[in-house]
């Protein structure tokens, strides 16, 4: 009989834990995984009166309640397209699918498109949280049919992270919007992450301060306006000691990042979208050139570094709290400028306010910096930059003076600090009512006629240079 409310393809860390928090809030779950085993054991390891398993498809789909609600958290990618079309003999007319995978949100688009001639009504689900997320209630973020939103709605609400009775999952918009604003988040979480490691190198490396005292540092950092989950997380990694060979763990991993794509996509976005998002962009770059092990040896040897002996001052580690703040707003207030051009791109309505509501709790980039941009985009949601919010612009204008010191300090003592010194151009090309763009434009006239506008007169003009210059 068809008597459960949702079924879940693919039993992997996401799928499983996501399942298990879906029958842990009343509903019926039907679990398959394409390799039987797998479902077998997620079953067998946790059983719940809540969950069963099938294996094999015909019977999945016929245990589902109509109109069919089916959860994707397979591999994304290739592997979405196949079960699409495996799924879709079976399907009925109104149908749902949900890819709650890490999507590219424009095979989201193409997909939704495809299904929607068939009748079928797909969703493209951001889930952010990782694993203990999935299992305790994520970040939701779906996108999709808005008419059809109301039939998945109780669940995604149910299952995802809760501030008070406020659940952190609202409708985003149509299509890829679901798959967008969660590789955006992806992206400022990248920046987030790089602005972090870079107060440790300061700290560290021109602070002198070891592990313990680090981890006190950033606990300490986390009783107050810097409080979040990422601080808290770093706090918690400098306190953890090596049991194989002593010390503390993190000075025994490799200095090498990895990284899955959603901050490149994010990056590549911006600029087809001409979004200057330079702090997620530079954390990505970060993240490329910590893989050159080799050559970073070579030139460590090679290029000499700067010898530069500034004395710091008992308020260095405040300084660079201060900092790690202001630049932490510019990241927000670039991802945040890439959703507003979205709305135009794609011609979805994002709600700012909602959207940073939604990651207050479940996701790794949860904070409590975020009520104060669900504040700001409250009081006025046209807001063209977060940094004009008067929350906001305050404290760039009041700790901005600690972000020079902190980016000329690690400049001068050759400490790189990409994300610092991106957030402090950004401040700088805005501030600025001259930023040689006259000289840009009379280049581009000079070789190219391309014309140029004029302060004094309106129109476009062209000028005929006169050719000085000699090869
Ligand atoms: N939100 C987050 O924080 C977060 C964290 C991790 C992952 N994710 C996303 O969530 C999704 C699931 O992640 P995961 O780590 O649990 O699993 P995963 O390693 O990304 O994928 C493994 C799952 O995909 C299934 N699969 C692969 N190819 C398939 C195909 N052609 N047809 C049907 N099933 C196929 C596998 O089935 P078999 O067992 O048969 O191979 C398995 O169930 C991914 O999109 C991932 O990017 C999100």
């Amino acid at each position: 009989m068809s008597q459960m409310d949702i079924g879940v393809i693919g039993m992997a860390v996401m799928g499983s834990n996501l399942a298990l928090n879906i029958a842990d809030h009343g509903f019926k779950v039907a679990a398959y995984n394409r390799t039987a085993s797998v479902t077998k054991e997620v079953i067998t390891k946790h059983p719940h009166k809540n969950m069963d398993g099938f294996y094999n498809l015909e019977d999945f789909l016929a245990s589902l309640k109509s109109p069919r609600k089916i959860i994707l958290m397979i591999k994304a990618g290739k592997p979405v397209d196949m079960i699409i079309e495996e799924l879709l003999p079976h399907l009925s007319p109104e149908d749902i699918i949900i890819d709650g995978g890490n999507s590219f949100f424009e095979d989201t688009i193409r997909r939704y498109d495809y299904l929607k001639e068939k009748n079928i009504y797909y969703f493209g689900v951001g889930i952010s949280g990782g694993e203990k997320g999935a299992r305790l209630g994520p970040s939701i973020m779906p996108g999709g049919s808005k008419e059809a939103y109301p039939h998945i709605q109780p669940i995604l609400e149910a299952i995802s992270a809760h501030v008070g009775s406020e659940p952190c999952c609202t409708y985003i918009g149509d299509n890829g919007a679901g798959h967008y604003v969660k590789m955006v988040h992806n992206g400022i979480e990248y920046a987030d992450m790089q602005l972090i490691t870079e107060a440790y190198l300061l700290l560290r490396h021109i602070g002198g301060f070891n592990n313990q005292k680090l981890s006190q540092i950033f606990n300490e950092w986390n009783q107050g306006e810097l409080h979040s989950y990422l601080i808290g997380i770093t706090a918690d990694i400098f306190a953890e000691n090596d049991e194989k060979s002593g010390g503390q763990i993190v000075d025994k991993i490799l200095d090498s990042a990895g990284q899955k794509g959603t901050g490149r996509w994010t990056s590549i976005q911006s600029l087809k979208q001409g979004v200057d998002i330079s702090m997620i962009t530079a954390a990505c770059n970060t993240r490329v050139v910590s893989n050159l092990l080799d050559e970073r040896k070579k030139a460590s040897k090679e290029i000499a570094a700067p010898s530069y002996n500034a004395e710091i001052g008992a308020d260095f580690i405040e300084e660079v709290r201060k900092s790690l703040y202001v630049a932490k707003i510019i990241a927000y207030a670039q991802g945040f400028s890439l959703y507003r051009s979205a709305c135009h791109e794609y011609n979805w309505q994002l709600n700012f306010a909602k959207i940073a509501s939604i990651f207050r709790a479940g996701c790794i980039i949860q904070a409590k910096f975020l009520n104060k941009i669900t504040e700001a985009y409250k009081k006025n949601e046209n807001l063209s930059n977060l940094m004009f919010d008067e929350f906001f612009l305050a404290n760039i204008n009041k700790n901005q003076s600690s972000l020079r010191k902190i980016v000329s300090l690690a400049v001068n003592k050759g400490i790189p600090i990409p994300a610092f010194s991106n957030a402090l151009q950004y401040i700088d090309a805005h501030r600025s009512t001259q930023l040689g763009a006259n000289l840009i434009q009379a280049q581009r006239d000079y070789f190219g006629a391309h014309t140029f506008r004029r302060t004094d007169i309106d129109g476009s003009f062209h000028h005929e240079w006169q050719e000085h210059y000699k090869k």
